[in-house]
């Protein structure tokens, strides 16, 4: 007796695994995460995300000129905003001249078809570290819509292409997306954080931008780890509100939820590996514990698996070096 079907026969050698293989990693996955801060020629490394920085507007120029280089096409800001610049309601977001405005800019002008998509929360303009305005202690949810759709319309104005709302306020697409057609800015897209938990994996983001909640924590409005059908509740109705393409985040913790919204859903869906994911890589390969190469290409193999059309990695720049 044999087997009648030998599946081992198309793994005997890397050229027919090649043949076979159904998920490849490619450069034009990417979506690359940038911190920006204030200053000249800074280029400051995030102790909790070894090998990332946070670039001055010249290093910016810099980086983004190397990335359009290496065939990466798409970045996603964020920026450390000044303490003394912060407040409850984000003043400093709606600045025409503030550092995000000034970042797009500088991106535009150096690498005009990099594709410039903006984070869009309070959170690091705001003296209490939340994602929304603080009323006693509770982060009221209408009037800070208000506040996003106008920080929407200013990222949009200094040349965003897309808008990243990461706030998780009820509401908020509709009111970003009407306040756009309302300016005219009908062009300018929409990534919602439409599945976005109250995660511990994002500690390391919140050292690179000086962000983390003064009081209590994110889980009135980001979701709770434990829920799977109220993931597909929150992306269909950022859909019917007017998202463009949807996001998860985190990533592998996530990958379940990744794969329903995919066969749930007709338009893009885009995957963070977040912060906390690429620190604990980081740390087991620098304990020898782990090849960091070889696990950083079977995660994000894992992620494009589960249905990522986009993936927002701080790994980016390491894959595609590894891919040349
Ligand atoms: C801000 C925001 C966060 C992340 C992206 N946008 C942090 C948070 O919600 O506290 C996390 C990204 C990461 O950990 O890499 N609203």
């Amino acid at each position: 007796m044999y087997p009648l079907r030998r599946n081992r026969r198309l793994r005997t050698n890397e050229s027919i695994r090649t043949l076979v293989r159904e998920n490849i990693i490619t450069p034009s996955d990417f979506l690359v995460p940038l911190f920006v801060v204030e200053g000249k020629g800074v280029k400051e490394e995030i102790p909790s995300m070894p090998n990332y920085f946070r670039l001055s507007l010249d290093n910016l120029e810099k980086e983004v000129k190397e990335l359009w280089y290496m065939g990466l096409g798409a970045v996603l800001l964020f920026v450390k905003v000044p303490v003394n610049l912060k407040d409850n309601k984000g003043t400093e977001a709606l600045n025409p001249d503030g550092l995000m405005q000034r970042a797009i800019k500088t991106i535009k002008n150096a690498c005009p078809d990099m594709l410039v998509m903006t984070d869009v929360a309070l959170d690091p303009y705001s003296s209490y570290g939340h994602d929304g305005i603080v009323e006693d202690g509770q982060i009221i949810n209408d009037e800070t819509t208000e506040v996003l759709a106008e920080m929407s319309i200013s990222h949009a104005l200094a040349g965003a292409d897309f808008v990243a709302p990461s706030d998780m306020m009820d509401g908020r697409i509709l009111t970003i997306r009407e306040a756009l057609e309302e300016e005219g800015l009908f062009n300018t897209g929409i990534m919602s954080y439409s599945a976005k938990y109250a995660s511990a994996f994002y500690g390391p983001f919140r050292d690179a931008l000086d962000s983390a909640p003064g009081f209590g924590d994110k889980k009135t409005y980001q979701m709770d780890p434990a829920n799977r059908f109220e993931a597909i509740k929150e992306t269909e109705m950022d859909i019917d509100e007017g998202a463009d393409i949807v996001m998860i985040k985190p990533g592998l913790c996530y990958l379940d939820i990744v794969r329903e919204i995919k066969n749930a859903v007709d338009v893009p869906v885009a995957v963070y590996q977040v912060s906390g994911e690429y620190a604990m890589v980081k740390a087991a390969a620098e304990r020898g514990w782990l090849d960091h190469d070889a696990v950083m290409m079977e995660q994000l193999l894992a992620i494009k698996r589960a249905g990522a059309n986009i993936i927002a990695s701080y790994f980016a720049k390491d894959a595609v070096k590894l891919m040349s």
